[in-house]
């Protein structure tokens, strides 16, 4: 083991990185983003088209980010340079740290909502929400006032500092290991009390029967966006994360292994939201208070629904804590392995950094009315933070990463980190037609179709 090994810390077992890894993919991202971003694009088809992309696009350029990051056992700029010194890509390492603090900083403000949603839960808050309407009305009124958004804001991004700060293994690994079991029981519980509801088939057949003729072009780019940012991928999260994982574990079932969870926790909030929000009379493309709205009216329906309310928004904070952490971890590394900057310096520069970005966002959800619409009436500066770094700059990652592991550092250079003390590569020959024909090709065609058109919001 070489001394940066041991100063930069290991995952303490195979299960322990895969917990962290399936704890930064598993967040908002699948329980805020996908569902409303599944109900603005037609429902089932994206659905079916986001499956395909989280295997066909997610699952290669995953195996990808975490070879570079254990061959390496840098951040996503030192990775590039180490490979190839004086060579453009180190560019695209510090694209993935631009992005990292880009995503952070609106990232959080939802984050700190799930825990104004716990504290108002336990403040009795809900005890007599029983439409959408009335539920829609409180999320409303609570993102409008700036002070409690900013406050939010500014506690998550500080837990999020604080956990940092402790340094890899010991701070991520703990918390990823009991919590996310417990969220995903509570989640099936949810989903059983959301499909029993009255009217909730329209939702059911709304979320799983495919209506072809809703299918655009647009479609696929928003579902490239929404695998690449659920499974935490087109950033460099996964070259830093793939840093601390050992040469003897298999980097293939290991992403394997994160990709199906990330994607069957999606889907099970899909089958939460659905039904519940058909069953209530909501719009299923209302937008980024989807999951603020439909939990509440699904609370009320349950017996000790409040209880229940509580615990599925800790939780949700919590997975957003595993997730905010590896967004962080991004520029930290970078900062201290390029810039030799202590990690104290780098964690509370970084922090700093991301809630002054982060303020805008907060007042973007109703509190000033210039920020709330300053792409249009109902897209403000969040959802513009959330497509431009959430959707476009993890794509532009993506294509970048799947042209160096398949032309520039090549196909038999992965194989052969990955292969380390005799893993085997499954699939080894269909990633390498995927990694070199499908995936640059594929989101090079959807960039530029989104460019042509114009379509970017
Ligand atoms: N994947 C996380 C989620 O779904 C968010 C996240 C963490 C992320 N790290 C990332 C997204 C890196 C993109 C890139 O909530």
């Amino acid at each position: 083991m070489s001394s940066t090994e041991i100063d930069r810390g290991n995952w303490g077992s195979k299960l322990g990185f895969i917990l962290a890894a399936a704890g930064s993919a598993i967040g908002l991202g699948n329980i805020w983003r996908f569902p409303y971003v599944a109900g603005q694009n037609g429902g089932a088809i994206f659905v079916l088209i986001y499956v395909i992309f989280v295997v066909m696009i997610g699952l290669p350029v995953m195996i990808s980010e975490l070879s570079i990051g254990r061959r390496t056992q840098k951040n996503p700029v030192g990775a590039f340079k180490v490979l190839f010194p004086k060579s453009f890509w180190k560019y695209v390492g510090g694209l993935g740290v631009i992005t990292g603090i880009g995503i952070l900083s609106f990232y959080a403000v939802i984050a700190g909502y799930t825990v104004g949603y716990f504290i108002k839960i336990i403040l009795g808050d809900f005890n007599h929400v029983l439409t959408g309407d009335q539920s829609a009305a409180i999320f409303t009124s609570f993102t409008a006032n700036p002070y409690v958004s900013i406050s939010l804001l500014f506690l998550f991004v500080l837990l999020t500092v604080m956990v940092v700060m402790g340094g890899v293994s010991a701070g991520i690994e703990r918390w990823s290991k009991i919590l996310m079991p417990i969220l995903f029981v509570l989640l099936i519980l949810l989903a059983i009390r959301s499909v029993t509801l009255k009217g909730a088939g329209a939702g059911l057949s709304f979320y799983l029967k495919p209506d072809f003729s809703k299918l655009s072009l647009t479609t696929f780019a928003r579902a490239l966006g929404q695998a690449l940012f659920s499974l935490s991928l087109g950033m460099g999260t996964m070259i830093t994360y793939g840093s601390y994982i050992s040469k003897k574990d298999n980097l293939v079932t290991s992403a394997a292994y994160v990709a199906f969870f990330d994607t069957l926790i999606a889907i099970l909030s899909g089958l939460v939201m659905f039904p519940a929000l058909f069953a209530m009379g909501l719009d299923p493309a209302g937008g980024a208070g989807l999951v603020f709205v439909v939990l509440p009216s699904i609370f009320a329906k349950m017996p000790g629904g409040m209880i229940f309310g509580a615990g599925i928004f800790l939780l949700l904070a919590v997975a957003a804590l595993t997730s905010t952490i590896s967004l962080l971890e991004v520029p930290v590394a970078y900062f201290v392995d390029e810039h030799k900057w202590t990690r104290k310096k780098a964690v509370i520069w970084m922090g700093v950094i991301t809630f002054i970005i982060g303020i805008p966002s907060a007042l973007s959800l109703g509190a000033n009315s210039v920020l709330s619409t300053i792409i249009r009436k109902d897209f403000g500066f969040l959802d513009m933070m959330n497509a431009v770094f959430g959707n476009y700059s993890l794509s532009i990652g993506a294509f970048f990463i799947s042209i160096f592991a398949g032309y520039k550092w090549g196909v038999h250079a992965v194989a052969k980190e990955i292969e380390q003390e005799g893993s085997i590569f499954y699939y080894k020959k269909l990633w390498m037609f995927i990694i070199r024909f499908i995936c640059p090709i594929a989101i090079f065609f959807i960039l530029s179709y989104i460019a042509w058109t114009g379509n970017y919001f």
